[in-house]
């Protein structure tokens, strides 16, 4: 029998499996149902009102390996376990970038243009994002700032606010969240609240892309922002090297920069890289290119900053980027 992710001698059917299977996969995470299905298994009844798709599906995910029954409740096998851990990728695409993605043939030809006529899902970008950067990227984060004096961290394009919940409860700093999202701000305000930390965690919509529109840095010990960077590299490299340069102006002296990204091969020859390639072709929808590993820190030192680590998180091919301003 062929591996339950594989259809074998014929890789289209591969797609088709993936495809859907990501698709339901994450729509089981974004109804709410996917953490009680792996902490005490699910009825079908509790997974949504149309029983009859509910049936449907849970059938599908157990003839592909991701589900078990016992009685009449359904678990995770431990393929569905692995898939579970890694969910937030399958959000941040399957609820982020569904949309772009069915209408790519109109913006390859030109019928139709990203931002006027289609739009990624802000909410599950930054519910996806939040999730794989819990898994891979924050025990990285953690143990790299563990050594750096900061009571006030500014996050810029803070998605759901989850980096400055976790630096709050482990480090205790305060924390200024900014994204231009109306949904990633609406579903960060409501994350700062459930946490009971509205009193030291404020998010603002803002466009962090212009550095004079963000109040307060020059109090914050530390920047960060994750997977926000290649927004501003979409205007080139002089313009990325500018807004690290303006940013540096005004944080304090002595302030760190702390930057998450994902590294891409800029070559077409092919690769072996995981996750790069996929995570590039979607962010070339937006209009986005992103640098590789050399690149990304050349940015910060041609922006007067000293790139003190380079270190490589979890995440399949992601890239954090500890820099300095002069003290
Ligand atoms: C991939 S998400 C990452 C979210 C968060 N930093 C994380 O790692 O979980 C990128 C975020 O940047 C925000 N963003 C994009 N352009 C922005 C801009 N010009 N100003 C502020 N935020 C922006 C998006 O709305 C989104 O929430």
């Amino acid at each position: 029998m062929n591996s339950p992710l594989s259809a074998g001698r014929r890789p289209a059917f591969d797609l088709i499996r993936g495809h859907v299977l990501a698709s339901t996969f994450a729509a089981l995470d974004m109804t709410g149902s996917l953490t009680r299905l792996a902490e005490q298994g699910l009825t079908v009844e509790e997974a949504g009102a149309n029983r009859f798709l509910g049936e449907g599906v849970f059938r599908y995910l157990s003839q592909r390996g991701v589900l078990r029954t016992d009685g009449d409740r359904y678990h995770l096998t431990e393929l569905g376990r692995s898939l579970y851990e890694d969910r937030g990728y399958l959000v941040w695409l399957a609820g982020g970038y569904s949309e772009p993605l069915r209408r790519f043939g109109d913006l390859l030809t030109g019928a139709a243009t990203y931002r006027e006529d289609v739009l990624r899902d802000g909410k599950w970008v930054a519910v996806g994002s939040a999730l794989l950067g819990k898994q891979d990227v924050q025990p990285e984060v953690v143990k790299l700032l563990g050594g750096l004096e900061f009571d006030r961290v500014a996050d810029i394009g803070c998605g759901n606010a989850h980096f400055l919940i976790t630096l709050h409860d482990q480090l205790g700093a305060k924390g200024l969240g900014i994204d231009i999202s109306p949904e990633a701000v609406a579903e960060a305000r409501r994350e700062v609240e459930a946490a009971g930390k509205s009193g030291v965690i404020d998010v603002i919509e803002a466009d962090g892309s212009d550095i004079a529109s963000i109040p307060g840095l020059e109090d914050v010990q530390l920047a960060i922002t994750f997977f926000f960077l290649h927004e501003v590299y979409e205007k080139g490299f002089d313009a990325l090297v500018d807004y690290l340069r303006a940013l540096a102006g005004r944080l304090p002296a002595g302030a760190h920069v702390l930057a998450a990204e994902v590294t891409a091969a800029p070559s077409s020859t092919a690769t072996d890289d995981v996750f790069g390639p996929e995570f590039a072709l979607v962010h070339a929808v937006m209009g986005q290119y992103l640098l590789d590993e050399e690149g990304w820190a050349r940015a910060f030192t041609e922006a007067g900053l000293t790139v003190k680590r380079l270190v490589r998180p979890a995440m399949p091919d992601g890239l954090l980027i500890l820099a300095q301003k002069a003290a």
